[in-house]
């Protein structure tokens, strides 16, 4: 999809930098040629060779050098690509973009380009969170930078919080919404995707909930919305940000995200990836309850949660056209979902494996197979954002607008 596309790669020093070979790897694969800029920083993290191997091309790294100069001047380097990519974005760096600073070949080509800039920040959460790496971030915004992440995570320096680079393959697919034509076959079509989990109030401090990220949830959004349709995203309790380009609702429990569901009236496209509680405390607790020495553990009564999917399944006017489903299972995968999609009523069912040998729950890739009337279809795995580009795919053809892709296979 990027086929033709030149991408100027700009490589920080941060530990993040070795994410830098796996996009060129992403990119390229997508038919983009890129090229790199390495930081003298970023030459401690990655070396030279690996991108030039990777990129199939010489790798910037000099300001003064005259065969360089020679070959591609900096001012060339900086206009010669569609889109420049910084990857990591050290603080470093961010607060050299923000002063306006041409202090190494990086920080030159990022003032003299006239091309769009991509930047994904990658450092610690406390260098991310300080406030003059806020204040650079805003008037970077301002000017017209793009930003992609950071992640929330764990980090190399064992903190934990914002400061994760985004992954490869998330980047790759900003690049590909920013550079590729875009296709709207779902343009008028209107969408509600549910996502991540429920949580249930045992009393004010407790709950019940599970392990769902929402991060397959949030993918399928995005795709949805970058093939044009209208989407709201209702989403549970998760450590991830709310897309770009639709709306996000924020919900806690089953009842409030069913509620999140009905509100926005006709919709075509209803994808209910959340993982939602089945049962909820019968009588939450207004008080936190107490523990109370000798006594025996309080006895806690569930009752069922609403079946949002079935729900939005039920035969009627007001029916989405097309109702999906997940159906994660550990056990007997297939059939149980055959089963499951005859019994919620809806037209199809996203099954997935999450016994925790897939790490399915929280982690990046996903084997699915897709169970509709006609049939099951075995996907390979896929990155969770490519299974999602792949459902929203398949939604389009439903609807007989298929993406170009696809109407010529
Ligand atoms: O019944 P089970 O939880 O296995 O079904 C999974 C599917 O049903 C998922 O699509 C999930 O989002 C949906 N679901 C729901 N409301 C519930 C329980 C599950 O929408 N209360």
């Amino acid at each position: 999809m990027l086929k033709g596309k030149r991408i100027l790669l700009i490589v920080a020093g941060g530990i993040a930098a070795f994410k830098a070979l796996e996009l060129v790897r992403r990119l390229r694969e997508r038919g983009a040629s890129v090229r790199c800029v390495l930081t003298e920083a970023g030459a401690r993290f990655v070396t030279p060779l690996s991108l030039q191997a990777l990129t199939e091309d010489r790798v910037y790294s000099d300001m003064f050098s005259l065969t360089d100069e020679s070959e591609m001047g900096h001012i060339q380097l900086s206009r010669d690509a569609d889109l420049l990519v910084v990857a990591p974005a050290t603080a470093n760096i961010l607060a050299r973009m923000a002063a306006g600073l041409a202090d190494d070949l990086a920080a030159t080509v990022l003032l003299a380009t006239d091309k769009p800039v991509l930047v994904a920040p990658a450092m610690n959460v406390r260098m991310w969170t300080h406030a003059a790496t806020a204040a650079n971030v805003e008037t970077l915004k301002k000017r017209g930078i793009y930003f992609i992440g950071p992640n929330d995570g764990a980090m190399a320096c064992n903190e934990f919080g914002p400061g994760r680079m985004s992954e490869a393959e998330e980047i790759a697919a900003v690049v590909e919404r920013m550079l590729a034509p875009a296709e709207q076959p779902l343009a008028g079509k209107r969408a509600v995707v549910t996502s991540g989990p429920t949580r249930e109030a045992i009393d004010p401090v407790r709950y019940i909930s599970n392990h769902s990220s929402g991060k397959q949830g949030h993918a399928i959004a995005s795709a949805l919305a970058a093939l044009g349709a209208e989407v709201t995203l209702v989403s549970g309790p998760v450590a991830i940000a709310d897309p770009p380009g639709l709306t996000t609702v924020h919900v806690d429990s089953a009842d409030q995200m069913l509620a999140a569901c009905l509100e926005p009236g006709r919709i075509d496209i209803a994808v209910c990836a959340a993982a939602v509680a089945d049962w909820k405390a019968a009588k939450p607790a207004t008080a936190k309850i107490k523990k109370k020495a000798g006594a025996a553990p309080p006895s806690l009564e569930l009752t069922p949660n609403p079946d949002i999917l079935a729900t939005l399944s039920k035969a009627g006017p007001e029916r989405p056209a097309l109702v999906v489903g997940f159906a994660a299972e550990t056990e007997n995968l297939v059939a149980n979902a055959i089963d499951k999609r005859k019994r919620k009523g809806c037209d199809w069912i996203v099954a997935n494996d999450v016994s925790p040998a897939t790490g399915t729950f929280g982690g990046e890739r996903n084997t699915v197979h897709l169970i509709s009337a006609t049939g099951v279809e075995d996907w390979p795995t896929l990155a969770k954002g490519d299974v999602a580009m792949r459902l929203a795919g398949r939604i389009a053809l439903h609807f007989g607008r298929p993406k170009r892709a696809e109407a010529a296979e």
